[in-house]
């Protein structure tokens, strides 16, 4: 077995991934487009196309975009009446943005344990957390799996609770045919620079729900009413507006997610397929009910009986150093964010979201767009790490 990259042998691969994002003529002629136009603010008509052509493409009837993924998350929860003394059930396992957006509309968020194989909220878990102070879930897609909506959406029922998705990782994807953002009151999507739509940043809300898409708009733009004056302000609101250029790149590279989101899919049974047989990890385990997967993070889980002496990090140290990108991902659930020690309250006892941290690693996604044969380093690399797990432990 050759010696691995991290103890000085040579790296499996020196070349780098696919580039993202990805552009060209496309998106420079839009861009002179909003240029040209003069109007480079937050009412070009981009915005407004941008807005109609994702939200349809989400099966929703609404589309409201905003300045990024996190203030669409509060704008959400603050059109839905959301605040002080309201309790919302969120994952432990996503970004800090969707437990800290309910702290910053002055709520509580709780946190429920995510399902062992999919790392997605667990419906009996969140049973569990209900009290008469909850007012709304938060599922997040993690990775680009769609949560279990079926179990989640008849909980929200049968407690009349608001249902914000998460879609920050899930561009595209759907459940039983439909698609994720169509389900809840609010959908809530990051255009941020590492989402697998972006402009660098920006936000969108979906929502099927006339009255709360008017209000979370509202909200949006300075508390004006859609049809009012400039100068009129009906509710407290802010600027959260988009503006053209983000809307003319969001467009052309929207235009492109479709292809990628084929090409993810196909990457992903290819790693799939070649991995499968290997005992020290396991390959992401796919719910049956889910029928378009984004793809966002391809999830390795390591199983802690095989590699005795070593850790993730270590790892993940190694597999880098053979010229795969990857990343050890969060360190530790939410709760345990230093943020969290002034909210001594919050609960946070969520073994399956330790246990994650502790095994679960991900391929970042540019490995997900590349050519199919660029994929042979990935699993060359994994094989090659696996194989001297055991001069990695006694090294480090
Ligand atoms: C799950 C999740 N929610 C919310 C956000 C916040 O989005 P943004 O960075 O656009 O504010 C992110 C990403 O950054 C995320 O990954």
């Amino acid at each position: 077995m050759e010696k691995l990259a991290i103890l000085g042998g040579e790296p499996v691969r020196r070349k780098p991934f696919a580039q993202f994002p990805v552009f060209d003529e496309r998106e420079l002629s839009a861009l002179k487009e909003v240029l040209e136009s003069g109007v480079w603010g937050g009412y070009n008509p981009k915005v407004a196309e941008f807005e109609q052509a994702f939200a349809e493409f989400h099966q929703a009837r609404f589309g409201i975009t905003a300045a990024n993924g996190t203030v669409t998350l509060e704008t959400a929860l603050a059109a839905a009446g959301i605040g002080a003394g309201c309790e919302v059930i969120v994952p432990p396992i996503s970004f800090i943005a969707t437990a800290t957006a309910v702290l910053r509309i002055g709520a509580t968020p709780v946190f429920a344990d995510i399902d062992e194989a999919t790392y997605n909220l667990n419906p009996s878990r969140v049973e569990e957390v209900i009290t008469k102070r909850t007012r709304a879930i938060i599922p997040v897609h993690f990775a680009g799996q769609p949560a279990d909506m079926d179990a989640l959406m008849s909980i929200a029922e049968r407690h009349q609770l608001i249902v914000i998705e998460d879609c920050a990782h899930a561009h595209g994807a759907s459940w039983k045919g439909k698609s994720i953002g169509s389900f809840g009151h609010f959908g809530s999507f990051s255009f941020q620079a590492s989402k697998n739509l972006t402009a660098g940043e920006g936000g969108l809300l979906t929502s099927n729900d006339e009255e709360l898409a008017e209000i979370a708009r509202s909200i949006c733009n300075q508390g004006r009413r859609t049809g009012g004056g400039w100068y009129e302000h009906v509710r407290l609101g802010t600027n959260y507006r988009l503006t053209g250029w983000q809307a003319a790149i969001l467009l052309s590279q929207f235009s492109r997610l479709p292809e990628q989101i084929e090409r993810r899919n196909e990457n992903a049974r290819f790693l799939n397929e070649q991995l499968s047989g290997m005992d020290l990890i396991s390959t992401p385990y796919v719910d049956e009910r889910v029928t378009s997967h984004s793809y966002y993070l391809y999830m390795i889980r390591l199983n802690p009986e095989q590699f005795p002496g070593t850790t993730k990090d270590n790892f993940v140290k190694a597999l880098a150093a053979e010229g795969i990108p990857c990343s050890a991902g969060y360190p530790h659930p939410l709760y345990k964010n230093q943020v969290f020690n002034d909210y001594k309250h919050i609960r946070n006892d969520c073994p399956e979201a330790e246990r994650m941290c502790s095994n679960s690693f991900w391929l970042s996604h540019e490995i997900m767009l590349s050519q199919p044969d660029s994929l042979n380093d990935v699993t060359f690399a994994i094989e090659k790490v696996v194989g001297g797990i055991g001069d990695l432990a006694k090294a480090i």
